[in-house]
């Protein structure tokens, strides 16, 4: 069976460059042996996570994702059972949200500006289903 589950988090301060390199170093070593795919985008100091794979590994790594020190307010956007990935091209895909087209923000929100606090989970997976289709996700899987 698998799963999607979306949250959003913060890191407190401005995410640096280091410390996206080193989450999507641990994401791309790590994932592969659990069946994990999925995206990383950041904006800011904003987080947001698709992870899809099977239900147990899955909330497995939420549950450590959530006790990682590099990031608080974890919140818990959207969790469904699909029958088939949207995701499985990356074992950590990620996007900038900052250097996307605003309009493409504008699409799925009240605003152009990313907020995934207060947007809706649905509006938050379709915004990333359509960075799939548009090839915005960079890293492919190796
Ligand atoms: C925003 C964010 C996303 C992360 N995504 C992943 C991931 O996809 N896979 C992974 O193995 N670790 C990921 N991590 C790192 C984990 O939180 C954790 O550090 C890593 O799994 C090692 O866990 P351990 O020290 O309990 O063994 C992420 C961390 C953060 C802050």
């Amino acid at each position: 069976m698998l799963v999607h589950l979306l949250y959003a988090s913060r890191a407190g301060a401005a995410i640096d460059p280091g410390t996206i390199e080193s989450i999507l170093r641990a994401s791309r070593t790590r994932n592969p042996a659990l069946g994990i795919t999925g995206v990383l985008c950041h904006a800011g100091d904003v987080f947001m996570q698709l992870l899809e794979g099977g239900r147990a590994p899955v909330n497995e790594l939420y549950n450590a994702i959530v006790r990682d020190p590099r990031h608080r307010e974890v919140m818990l956007l959207h969790y469904r059972e699909v029958s088939e990935r949207s995701f499985g091209g990356w074992t950590m895909g990620q996007v900038r949200l900052d250097r996307i087209n605003p309009s493409l923000l504008l699409k799925y929100s009240e605003t152009p500006k990313f907020d995934p606090f207060s947007a809706p989970g649905e509006a938050s997976m379709a915004l990333l289903c359509e960075l799939v289709a548009t090839a915005q996700v960079v890293g492919r899987a190796g």
